[in-house]
Parts: C-alpha cells; structure tokens; sequence
C-alpha cells in the first residue's frame, strides 16, 4: 500500500507536478500523421494535462501549440493552414511551427507589434507514420529511433483509444504478466463465448482449461532502457525464449510485443491525470526474402472504448486490459491495495519510477534519454519468437541470446 502522497507522486502528470517533469523528458507520440492532413489541418489534443493544438502547414511542416491566439483568444483549431504556418480565423494573424507570430495584416505597414507577440509551441517530429512531441526542458534528447519505427519493407497500422484512467494503472498492467490467465483467458473467454454467434467464438467452461497455462514464474530485470519481463508457463522448459529472451518495457510508458512477424508498440501516452490515451502501434514484417507494397502513409483508427450497452469493450485483447484500467478508476487508489507476491514487478516498476523522479529533482537525466547520434539507429529491442528482418528465424538476432541475470525474479509456488 501506498500513502496517498505517494500515490499522488507518481501518477499525476499535470504541468509542474514531479511526475509532469518526469514525463516531460521524453518524446511521445501525440497523433498518428494521417490525422493532421490537407482535409483535417488542425486537431485539438490534450497532452500532459495541456491543451494544444496540432496543425500541419500547406508545406507539410507539423506545429504543435497553445491554443488560444494571443490577440482576441480565438481557438487556433479553426485558423487556415498556410506555407509558413496557421492564420487565426478571427483577424488574420498568421504563426508558424515555433509559436512566432510573422503576419498581423491590419497592424500598420513596417509595425515591430508582431515581434512582441509569442505563442507557446513544442517541438514535433515525424517518423514511421506517428507525430512526436517534446514538452520538456532544452536541450532536447534525440528522438529514439527504435528499431520498429525504422524498419523499410514492412506493413504498419496504429489505433488508438482514449480512457478516463491514469497513466500509471495502463503501465503496471505490463508488469503484472499473471493477468494474462484471468484478465484475457478466463474473463475474456467468458465474454467472447456470451457475446459471440455460436461457432465465432470459443468454447469457454469454467475448469482450468479456459485460464490458460499456469505461470510457474515470472522474471524481471532492468536494463539500460527499461525493464525486461520474462515468463515461463507450465510446459516450457527455461532455455524457450519465452523465459531465456522476454520482451521489453521502455521506461516510462511504452510495452513491446511481438509474436512471429508482428512487432508492436503499446503506448500509454498521459493526456491528463485521470485520461490516457492507449495507442497501438503495428508492424507486420514479411517473410525473408518477400518485398511488400510500398505504404503511401501509415492508416489509423480509433477505437471504441465501450460497446452498444454502454459498457466497456472485452472481446479482443487490448480491449480487455482497457477494461481492466478503466475499471479500476480514474485513479488506482493505491492506498488500499494488497500486492501479492506475483505482483513483484509492479513493485520494482515503481522503485524505477521513484529512482528516477528524485534524479529529475536532483538536476540529472532520467533513463532512456538518447543523445548520441552515432547510437540512435534502428535502436534493437530483443523480443521472443519474433522474425527481425535480416534474420530468418524467429527470435531474430537475439535467437541465441544467454538468459539476462535476474535481479527480481519470483516464483509463483
Ligand atoms: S483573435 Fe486571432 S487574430 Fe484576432
Ligand atoms: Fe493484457
């Protein structure tokens, strides 16, 4: 159990807050970049617990800024994008990607007015179909360009969905590899059976069988960018790569996983404290040797949170740990919780968070902050069972890979 003060410390994001500051070190992805484009050139967006406002340029530039226009506080969503940036819609004063105003067209001819006049703007950068923001201190770290981002000759697709959640309760459900049996084999499977046609869903009784094989461990162990979480599952014997490899979550909000030839990216991104947006982002490698159709852009969906009734969706996986996050509140209360010993990753998940707030307090970087060019290309991030392209066979280049040494592993007996 937590002190509500400790709570508070590591879940709230709102701007000023330790967390905020923590959070505002690294890039997230604030849009798909489909959803700012010639037909749809402005998007409101809440990020941080900041409102903002995305707008892409006639020349394609991204912007992303306050929202209200600093003359008569008219909402920047509406103004018309231009080559060098957007024109408010109620007097024409026109600004570009770094919040400087460059036009005020009824001011007097040769008038400095428009030096005086600035709007506060974050920096955004493109890649691999999704727009980043950075909302932190300068000078900014490196955009990561992590290995999936990167990757030519591949398939991608993002949705997402918005939760009155916190951000904290979405991460700690990546920590907690038990949930799995009960959260998606046994309440999933109930669902499913009840809500789909006969012969569409699964069979479901209420024996062991319909929760999926037993975890006989689970192990979890810091690496340079995160936490690695590993499993093993009645059955398997330590040298599957289930156990052997694992698959990565990367400090602070974002979970990998992968099987065969897809690979994703699960990003918590915080919008506020009690709302996080839960974006899911997919690539589908091909088969060694086999060219896939060029992309034109990367396309995004939204997702629905709840269903006809009014109640939250559960028939695929990720809607159901969505379920699970929303159903807990908008914020866990933390101060009445019972972790039991499988929940030992959720346990060192927050000392990482705890270690890493105090070293933003104290002046330094946090962890998987990138500032060395010469590193930050295709970033690898070993997954088990997974084709990695050049390679082919699954588990990729970390096939091979010797078992990490724990530094927190449990046993579920
Ligand atoms: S309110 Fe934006 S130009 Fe006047
Ligand atoms: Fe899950």
């Amino acid at each position: 159990m937590l002190t509500q003060a400790q709570n508070d410390r590591i879940t709230r994001v709102a701007p000023g807050t330790p967390m905020g500051n923590l959070m505002r070190r690294y890039w997230h992805p604030v849009a798909a970049s489909v959803e700012v484009n010639e037909e749809n050139p402005t998007k409101e967006v809440r990020l941080l617990g900041e409102d903002l406002v995305l707008f892409r340029s006639t020349r394609g530039v991204v912007g992303l800024i306050e929202p209200s226009c600093p003359h008569r506080k008219a909402n920047l969503s509406y103004g018309v994008p231009e080559p060098e940036g957007i024109r408010c819609a109620y007097h024409g004063w026109l600004f570009d990607e770094t919040g400087a105003c460059i036009d005020q067209p009824s001011e007097p001819a040769g008038s400095k007015f428009k030096d005086k006049v600035k709007l506060k703007a974050y920096k955004t950068e493109e890649l691999g179909g999704l727009i980043f923001a950075y909302m932190g201190p300068e000078p900014a770290p490196l955009l990561p360009n992590w290995d999936i981002l990167t990757w030519t000759n591949v398939t991608r697709t993002i949705n997402a969905v918005d939760m009155p959640a916190n951000w904290l309760q979405c991460m700690d459900n990546s920590l907690d590899p038990v949930h799995f049996q009960w959260l998606h084999r046994y309440w999933g499977g109930w669902n499913i059976a009840r809500k789909l046609p006969a012969g569409e869903g699964q069979d479901f009784d209420r024996s062991t069988l319909s929760r999926g094989r037993e975890h006989v461990k689970v192990g979890f162990d810091r690496f340079e960018y995160g936490i690695v979480k590993r499993r093993l599952l009645e059955g398997e014997a330590e040298e599957d790569q289930w156990w052997r490899i694992g698959h990565p979550i990367l400090f602070p909000n974002i979970l990998r996983v992968a099987q065969d030839h897809w690979h994703s990216f699960q990003y918590r991104i915080p919008i506020d404290d009690t709302h996080t947006k839960h974006m899911l982002y997919t690539v589908v490698v091909p088969e060694p040797g086999v060219m896939v159709a060029e992309q034109g852009f990367v396309p995004y969906v939204e997702r629905e949170l709840y269903d006809e009734k009014g109640r939250l969706n559960n028939t695929i996986v990720p809607a159901q740990d969505e379920a699970a996050w929303v159903m807990q509140g908008p914020i866990t209360d933390r101060t009445t919780e019972h972790l039991g010993v499988t929940d030992v990753g959720i346990i060192l998940f927050r000392k990482m968070i705890n270690e890493n707030l105090q070293i933003v307090e104290d002046g330094g970087e946090p962890i998987n902050v990138h500032r060395d060019p010469a590193k930050n290309v295709a970033i690898p991030l070993a997954t088990e069972h997974t084709y990695y392209p050049g390679d082919d066979f699954t588990g990729g280049q970390f096939a091979d890979k010797p078992l990490l040494p724990p530094q927190v592993e449990a046993s579920m007996q």
